[in-house]
């Protein structure tokens, strides 16, 4: 029998599609398969369902001789050889379009959140240090009339874009390829830095991008200007964003994702200009198993002969 390796709990309406089809190894731990559990487990089975958390490498890929298919449950795949993989005749597939809208919901979640001092606010009260209403209590900035700056306008980019004229914000962004963002006005990552008010990220992680936003780029920003990152942690210097940060060379940042995830660099930890949740960009009931069922249904259409339906 056809046997599929998934390396997290998937609710149950989609294991149990799984399971009609195929004999489930379901790693069940609440952290992130071990590597060296993760090459044992995969040794016999023809496909793999697996997290951004999972490195899937050469070594895993090797340890796998009758792999057909990878199902990413997730929309990035830095985190598999994707190359290595295809060389191998492997079907590697991730999870678009389903996450797009909750994740443009969320980038404005964190720009509202960052411009508002939500998070700042929150602990003042828990800290039980609020004094009361105060004219000048923890002041925001606004958004109408201010300019949105996105790096990158795939699938995300554009539904964060779309949302932008309800907050009277005007849109530039900057694209590797001629994409043409209508109502938008594009422009070099460095025109762009030095005039939006707010930077949101929306690039994928590759060896282009990665550290894009380092301590140059960060210089470039206005002092009054906010960075969002809901993309990929590398893609910003974290070392050289906390720099700018406790500088006030930017206003504030809010972030998503991280280097080192789930570590946090340690100077971010003790900055208030600085909002930090844990990578819950597509965190809704209804997107997470949107993402899985796609998963599910990449791989049982490689299993079954049929082209894969969102292959990377
Ligand atoms: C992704 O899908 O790549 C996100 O980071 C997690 O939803």
């Amino acid at each position: 029998m056809t046997k599929i390796l998934v390396t997290r709990r998937l609710p149950s309406s989609v294991i149990a599609k799984l399971k009609a089809a195929a004999e489930i190894d379901l790693y069940t731990g609440e952290a992130a398969i071990p590597p060296d559990e993760l090459r044992a487990r995969i040794a016999d089975k023809d496909a793999l369902v697996c997290l951004l958390t999972d490195t899937v490498d050469r070594s895993v890929i090797d340890a796998a001789p009758a792999l057909k298919a990878i199902a990413n449950v997730a929309v990035g795949y830095n985190n598999i050889d994707v190359a290595y993989a295809k060389s191998r005749g492997i079907v590697v597939t991730n999870t678009p379009d389903v996450l797009t809208e909750s994740v443009a919901d969320f980038t404005w979640a964190l720009i509202l959140a960052i411009t508002r001092r939500l998070s700042e606010g929150e602990r003042l009260v828990r800290r039980g240090e609020w004094k009361g209403w105060a004219l000048d209590l923890l002041l925001g900035t606004e958004l109408r009339g201010k300019q949105l700056g996105l790096v990158g306008v795939g699938r995300i980019g554009r539904a964060v874009a779309a949302r932008a004229g309800a907050f009277g914000m005007r849109v530039a962004y900057t694209a590797r390829s001629e994409t043409a963002l209508s109502g938008a006005e594009a422009m070099p990552l460095d025109r762009l830095l030095l005039t939006s008010d707010i930077v949101s990220l929306h690039v994928p992680l590759t060896p282009d991008t990665r550290s894009l936003i380092d301590k140059r780029a960060l210089a470039r920003m206005k002092r009054s200007a906010y960075l969002i990152n809901t993309a990929r942690g590398p893609v910003v210097d974290e070392e050289a964003l906390a720099w700018a940060l406790h500088h006030h060379l930017l206003a504030g940042a809010a972030l998503d994702v991280y280097e080192n995830e789930p570590a946090v660099h340690p100077d971010l930890l003790t900055l208030e200009n600085v909002l930090l949740v844990p990578h819950l960009g597509s965190g809704t009931t209804e997107t997470r198993t949107a993402m899985a069922d796609l998963a599910v249904e990449n791989v049982l259409a490689v299993l079954a002969g049929r082209p894969a339906l969102t292959p990377v």
